[in-house]
Parts: structure tokens; sequence; C-alpha cells
């Protein structure tokens, strides 16, 4: 018996969709912050997912996930009724969350799901939640009506200036730091280059800034070693030690090195992929 695929949206057409899936057991214990991994078919491989919401009543999680490769465009294929064999969560360290103020939540890309649950959390904490959102285009831009549902602050940016500030979410950010001096912590969620960029602006100012790792994964529980990281010159885990770190202490370089590690390989896949589905 595998997990039952309840809804299915295309968020972004051919590109990212979100799932909301049968997964009471999951549903109940999961916090902002955690992942699954799941086995899109018998064989296939573990790939993780952030859980983007969950509804404890209904017993189900939200996923939304990007069409890279093969494990993904296979969940692709995947449509309402379908079952996923496994997913196996939650995973990792829940986001830390307690009452501190102003808590800025940047969010890239599909990495703008995984904050939305982030942002949720600081927002039934009782902090002031500023939602920063950013994409190359207004057509790329996620969960928009969803933060501003709840968030009293909501700013865009988009690289073409298709909607709100015209350029990168960085910008807006510094301008706030320089501004507002009751910022408490800066979380954010996205890809590598955003997540350093963010660290990078975050750090003269001193604010606490808080990433999420995207590492490449395998069993998520701390054995195989696949999600290896450096941390302030330490060596961490990112699925049991993780997948929030210190930003301005992660090591950014190794991280994007690491990421690239299996790209002849995963090409080799999505083309056999392609060849069989067309
Ligand atoms: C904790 C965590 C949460 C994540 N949450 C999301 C999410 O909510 N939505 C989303 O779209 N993506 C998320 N990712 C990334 C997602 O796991 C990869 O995009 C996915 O594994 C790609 O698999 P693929 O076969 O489709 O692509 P492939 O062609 O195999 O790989 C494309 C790229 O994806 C990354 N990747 C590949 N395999 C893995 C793996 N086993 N683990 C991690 N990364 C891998 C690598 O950077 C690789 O170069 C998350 C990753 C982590 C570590
Ligand atoms: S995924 Fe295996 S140790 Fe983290």
């Amino acid at each position: 018996m595998g997990y039952k695929i309840l809804q299915k949206r295309q968020l972004i057409p051919g590109q990212t969709s979100l799932l909301v899936i049968d997964a009471p057991q999951i549903a109940k214990k999961a916090r902002p912050g955690n992942f699954v991994i799941i086995r899109v078919w018998e064989k296939g491989e573990r790939i993780p997912l952030t859980i983007a919401d969950t509804d404890k009543d209904n017993g189900t999680i939200t996923i939304v996930y990007l069409v890279v490769g093969k494990s993904t465009a296979h969940l692709e294929t995947l449509s309402e009724g379908d079952e996923i064999p496994d997913v196996c969560g939650p995973l990792g360290k829940a986001t830390h969350i307690d009452k501190q103020g102003t808590v800025i939540c940047v969010g890239g890309g599909t990495g703008i799901a995984a904050m939305h649950h982030i942002a949720k959390g600081h927002n039934r904490a009782g902090n002031h939640v500023v939602a920063m959102v950013g994409a190359r285009s207004e057509s790329l831009l996620l969960f928009c009506d969803e933060l501003g549902s709840f968030c009293p602050e909501l700013v865009i940016a988009t690289d073409d200036g298709s909607l709100g500030h015209k350029g990168f979410v960085t910008d807006v950010l510094k301008v706030r730091l320089e501004e507002d001096k009751t910022v408490s912590e800066v979380v954010a969620v996205g890809p590598v280059p955003m997540m350093e960029a963010v660290a990078k602006v975050t750090r003269p100012f001193g604010v606490k800034t808080t990433v999420s790792l995207n590492s490449i994964m395998v069993d998520g529980i701390g054995m195989c070693g696949a999600c290896r990281c450096t941390v302030g010159g330490e060596v961490k885990f990112a699925c049991v030690d993780g997948p929030e770190f210190d930003g301005h202490q992660v090591d950014f370089g190794e991280l994007r090195k690491r990421l690239f590690t299996f790209r002849p390989q995963e090409q080799l896949s999505m083309e056999e992929f392609r060849k069989r589905h067309g």
C-alpha cells in the first residue's frame, strides 16, 4: 500500500507542481523545516522533498517540486488517485521557532513553497513575518496568495521587473536591514546562490541568518554520508544535523561542488527516461 495523491495542481505548467498526499502519520508529526524522502516507483532512487504544508485534521501533507531530472519527471507523470510507493518522514530537524519579534523569510524559486511553511510557523509563534519572494519573472512566482493571507508584509522582486521590485530579492533585503534595526532573524530557502547571497548581505548587519541546505541525500537518517557538508569548520550531515544551518558558517563552495557530483549519470538517466516516455 502506497501513499495516495489526493490533489495535483500544476503551479507552473511543465515545470512545478503541487501534490497533496494522504499521509496521516507524517502530517501528525511534521513541523516546519521537516522533509520527506520519497521513492516514486518501486525501483526508483530516494529523493528528498520539503513538506510545504500539513493538514493534521485531514491527514495530508503538501509537497511542491520542480521537474529537474528523472525522478521528478517520473513524479510529474503521476495523477490524482495514483500512489507513491514510499514516503518516509518527517525527517530532519524542525525549524527553531520562538517568539522573537520581526523575522524576514526569504524564498526563491521552488524554495518559496518550503519557506511558506516556516513563515507560517513564525506567524503562529507571534512573530512579525516579512515574506520576501524572488523569481526571474511574475509567472514563476509561487505561493504569493498563501503568504499574503497571513504575512503582514509581502515583498516581491522579479529579475525582469514584471512584478514588484525589478532586481534581486537581496536588493530589497539590504535596504530593509539598513532601515529597520528590529529584525531578529532572516531565514532563506531557495537556490544555493540565492542563500549564499542572502548570507553575504546579512553578515555586516550581524543578523542571525538561517539557510536550508539542499545537499544530495540518500538514506536521510545519517548513515550514508551523502549529505556531508561543512558548517563552521565542522563536518555535519544535512539530513540529521539540518537541513537548516547558520548561513554565515556554511561552506557554500563545497555544497555547490558536491551537488554536481553525479551530473553525468543524472543526464544519462534523464535521456533514457525521455526515450521511454517521449
Ligand atoms: C532537504 C531537501 C529538501 C528538498 N526539497 C525540495 C522541494 O521541496 N522541492 C524540490 O523541487 N526539490 C527539493 N529538493 C531537491 C530535490 O531533492 C532534487 O531536485 C531531486 O532529488 C532531483 O531528482 P531528479 O532525479 O529529478 O533529478 P536529477 O537529474 O537526479 O538531479 C538534478 C539535481 O538535483 C539534485 N539531486 C539529485 N538527486 C538528489 C538527491 N537524492 N537528494 C538531493 N538532491 C538531489 C542534484 O543537485 C542534481 O544535480 C530538496 C533537497 C533536499 C536535500
Ligand atoms: S542522507 Fe545519508 S547521511 Fe544524510
